[in-house]
């Protein structure tokens, strides 16, 4: 009898909370993991492949795929998970100095396009289908949030794009999730709320295709289970 090949999953900007959690959920259902960040040492994660990308130089999301093709296998499951936010002077969001505004969008969402680009070319070259590919997201997007004035536009344009490969490509080649967790009140969670276990869990649901729609937003209950909205 043929052995089922293990899947993949590559997470781009994974670290200790999300990026991890998500992680040693797929590893727990079999899968191959890598993740993607800049300081790849910090990955102590046992069966996890570290690769090294800097997702404001497009050059290295286009290597790191090469390399956990090579490693792993074409991943069928890509998160995006990296992000940056600067905090504005008191209420005055346009304080904030330009180069920053800059910077930070580069990580929110020419680093995620990049990532788009390459994991859906790569899957197509390869045959692997369906691909799943989730961005982290928030309720940036739906409420603006003067803290948020470097996160929101990033976050906003990357909601634009998955709701753009939705509508743009056939769901059995590529289904595409912007997946937040939000407060039971439908807001932003505050940062020491976020869990990761129930984003590994929701992420794990969507892979399993529990739910059609790109605009994914649950709340965390105290067991860290997602409840979908
Ligand atoms: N739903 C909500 O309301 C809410 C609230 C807070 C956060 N979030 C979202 O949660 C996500 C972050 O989750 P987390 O804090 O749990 O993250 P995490 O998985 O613990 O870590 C994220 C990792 O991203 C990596 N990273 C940062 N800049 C990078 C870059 N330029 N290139 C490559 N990797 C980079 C960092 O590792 P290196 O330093 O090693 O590169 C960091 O450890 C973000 O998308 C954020 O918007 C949502």
């Amino acid at each position: 009898m043929a052995v089922p090949e293990q899947k993949v999953i590559f997470i781009l900007g994974g670290g200790p909370r999300i990026g991890h959690a998500v992680a040693k959920k797929f590893l727990s259902q079999g899968y191959k993991v890598a993740i993607g960040r800049r300081n790849t040492e910090k990955t102590e994660l046992d069966g996890v492949l570290p690769v090294y990308v800097d997702v404001t130089q497009p050059e290295t999301i286009e290597e790191a795929f090469r390399e956990v093709e090579s490693k792993l296998g074409v991943p069928s499951t890509v998160v995006y998970n990296a992000a940056a936010l600067t905090f504005p002077p008191d209420n005055d969001p346009f304080g904030v100095d330009p180069a920053d505004f800059s910077r930070d969008l580069a990580i929110n969402v020419d680093g995620a396009y990049a990532a788009l680009h390459h994991a859906t070319r790569l899957a197509r070259r390869r045959n692997v289908s369906p691909l799943a590919f989730i961005a982290t997201g928030n309720v940036t997007p739906f409420k603006a949030h003067p803290l948020a004035v470097t996160l929101g536009p990033g976050k906003s344009a990357l909601a634009h794009l998955i709701s753009l490969g939705t509508s743009a490509y056939d769901a059995k080649e590529f289904r595409f999730y912007f997946a937040s967790q939000v407060t039971d009140d439908g807001g932003p969670v505050p940062y020491p709320e976020v869990s990761g276990e129930a984003h590994g869990e929701a992420y794990w649901r969507l892979v399993n295709g529990e739910r059609a729609e790109w605009d994914v937003r649950f709340t965390a209950a105290p067991d860290s289970s997602p409840k979908f909205a």
